[in-house]
């Protein structure tokens, strides 16, 4: 069912598509895209924004940084950059696509200083578990874009996620370290722009498990091969 509030995002202003970045596979020219930002302005990347209230208020709150958010559900990101909108916010460039691939093939080799991935869906039963975002593939990817230094972010209420999330970037020997020493994660911990699903898991008296990763130094060993090159599509069946 369409509501009134879905009709309201599906025409794109101009405005809107300001802060919408190309579809394709090409790499990302960051330059090009915040034409505005200093050369070595900080990015930060958020996979799976959903309503944007996260990315919105990290780019107000960071005007030097460089944003960019990927989100597969196409409404919500124009929703998102109705809202960036809203907050005059204009550091932010918002792709509707699925993320794998994005990261896979728009990001260059440690391009990417912060990275949030906050209540991926979390597939909770056995059969679904293997459409999670975050395998050890997608890890890899990120370890590829992730600059030294990088934070790699991680919430979710699914705790058995977080350790299988924890789990795969053990497998990714010397490429991460883990800031939540001793327990390796963190519960319930006050956050600065807490999400819609952060609001919504807590309001339902979930207990939220939270990561936090540090890239080192250490080279990245060889990615996984791709299944799939996402090729040209027709339109509106595009993924990326
Ligand atoms: C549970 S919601 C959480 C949204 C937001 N991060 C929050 O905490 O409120 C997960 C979001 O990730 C998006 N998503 C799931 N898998 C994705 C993928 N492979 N690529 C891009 N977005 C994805 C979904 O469309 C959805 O908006």
């Amino acid at each position: 069912m369409v509501t009134a509030g879905m009709r309201r995002y599906r025409n794109r202003t101009q405005l809107q598509a300001t802060l919408i970045g190309p579809r394709g596979s090409d790499l990302l020219d960051l330059d090009t895209l915040f034409p505005d930002a200093a050369p070595k302005a900080r990015v930060r990347l958020e996979l799976g924004f959903g309503h944007g209230e996260f990315i919105s208020a990290l780019a107000k709150a960071h005007p030097e940084d460089r944003l960019i958010g990927v989100e597969q559900d196409d409404l919500r990101v124009t929703k998102t950059a109705h809202r960036c909108i809203k907050d005059g916010v204009a550091n932010v460039r918002l792709f509707a696509g699925e993320a794998h691939g994005f990261v896979r093939f728009r990001l260059r080799p440690a391009s990417i200083h912060r990275i949030y991935v906050l209540f991926p869906d979390p597939w909770p039963k056995l059969g679904h578990r293997r459409r999670r975002l975050l395998t050890r593939s997608v890890l890899l990817d990120l370890s590829h874009a992730a600059a030294p230094g990088c934070r790699l972010v991680m919430a979710s209420d699914t705790h058995e996620y977080v350790f299988q999330c924890l789990s795969n970037l053990s497998t990714l020997g010397g490429l991460w370290r883990n800031l939540y020493q001793p327990a390796g994660y963190r519960i319930d911990i006050p956050t600065r722009f807490p999400t819609l699903f952060e609001r919504h898991k807590k309001a339902e008296g979930c207990r939220i498990a939270y990561l936090s990763m540090e890239r080192t130094d250490a080279p990245p060993p060889p990615r996984a091969p791709w299944p799939v090159r996402p090729g040209p599509q027709p339109a509106g069946q595009r993924t990326l």
